[in-house]
């Protein structure tokens, strides 16, 4: 089978991922932070480790400022719902996946502009700076389109952002592991990320950078493992923000998942996605009724492409490649609408989203476009 699904969530993982998340099962698999038998104290210092390696990949110096959770949707739910109130203005961009446009939909008493993203160079920030007002309380932008690839600026984003003292949210669902993120030297005061897609861990896995710039209202309340004669939700982090048992065996693999990455190198790992993508493209275009979306090939080309076939819903496309070929990709909108708007595809039913990963091969890549070339033949 070939997997060109990774900007849903990555497949396979390095084979430390599934020995460290079997291991945390069953060695290390006491409830952490709760009680103090060796079990316990294991599966503590397994999450706290988690904490630790994840503050040092996005450059984050106090490390109780990342707070874990299930998902991006959670870290950005907990974002925007605990950081805003009715009365703010909001900018975004046209690329927002639905974890971020649904929440703000949601928001009472909440406006929001969108900055529109050019389908090869993401936003322009002077758009973005254009859009504010003087009770603009936060920004919140994707870094990389899960539709296109296209990446923001989001450097300039950030410049803006301290300039004018307004709260930066990253959504780094389809960069955390792929481009380098420094959340300091990015003026980046919230930043969620997925732990199951370019940080290859097991999927339940995720979380959001808190900076001190923005404190939030928890979204949930409950147990901590501390402070429990209090019946108000301690202020200290990350206990603030993670009731509940955690995903200690998420945790494990998603340290031995950012550990691969570091080990290998987010310049590689960003080059390897790049050549998948670039060879994708180049191969695509000679394909006769092929359309494709977004930036052109590059030499840091996201990993994700979309593309069209004419006489084929994209639906159709997808599920002849899995059915007749054994390739994994996803059609649809892929919960950006969006982005869909502006690349026309919004009312035709999406496109078709090839995304490689860090252990794609040309080979696959090559098998892909020998069947995007059977279908094209065949119409
Ligand atoms: C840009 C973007 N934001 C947010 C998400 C949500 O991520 P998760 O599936 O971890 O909740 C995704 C998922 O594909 C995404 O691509």
């Amino acid at each position: 089978m070939i997997y060109l699904d990774n900007a849903a969530t990555s497949w396979p993982k390095p084979e430390t991922v599934y020995t460290a998340a079997d291991m945390a099962l069953r060695t290390q698999s006491g409830n952490p932070g709760r009680s103090g038998h060796k079990l316990s104290l294991a599966a503590g210092r397994v999450v706290e480790d988690a904490r630790l390696w994840t503050a040092r990949l996005f450059g984050v110096t106090a490390p109780e400022r990342i707070v874990f959770t299930a998902n991006a949707t959670e870290a950005l739910n907990l974002a925007l719902h605990g950081f805003l109130s009715s009365g703010a203005h909001v900018i975004a961009d046209s690329l927002a996946h639905n974890s971020v446009a649904r929440p703000l939909a949601a928001l009472t008493g909440v406006a929001v502009s969108l900055a529109p993203a050019d389908p090869k160079r993401g936003v322009d920030p002077g758009c973005v700076a254009a859009l504010w007002r003087p009770n603009t309380a936060l920004v919140v932008m994707t870094h990389i389109s899960n539709v296109t690839g296209v990446e923001n600026p989001v450097h300039e984003i950030g410049a803006l952002c301290r300039a004018r003292e307004t709260v930066f949210l990253l959504d780094a669902a389809q960069s955390a592991g792929v481009a380098p993120i420094d959340v300091e030297a990015m003026n980046i005061d919230l930043m969620a990320f997925p732990g199951h897609k370019g940080l290859l861990g097991p999927q339940g896995t995720g979380g959001l950078y808190v900076g001190p710039a923005a404190p939030l209202r928890p979204l949930k309340q409950g147990g901590t493992g501390g402070f429990s004669e209090s019946l108000s939700q301690p202020a200290q982090l990350p206990d603030r923000y993670e009731s509940g048992t955690a995903n200690t065996a998420g945790l494990a693999g998603l340290t031995a998942g950012i550990r691969y990455v570091m080990e290998t190198g987010i310049e590689r790992i960003r080059a390897r996605e790049a050549e998948m993508a670039n060879r994708f493209l180049s191969g695509m275009a000679d394909i006769p009724g092929v359309t494709l979306y977004g930036p052109p090939p590059g030499p840091t080309r996201a990993g994700v492409v979309s593309f069209t076939l004419a006489g084929y819903a994209a639906q159709d496309v997808a599920f002849i490649l899995d059915n007749s070929f054994d390739i994994a990709v996803r059609a649809g909108l892929h919960c950006a609408p969006g982005a869909h708007a502006s690349l026309g595809t919004l009312r035709t039913g999406g496109t078709v989203r090839v995304s490689a990963g860090c252990f794609t091969t040309a080979a696959e890549i090559d098998r892909c476009l020998e069947a995007v070339a059977a279908l094209a033949a065949a119409v």
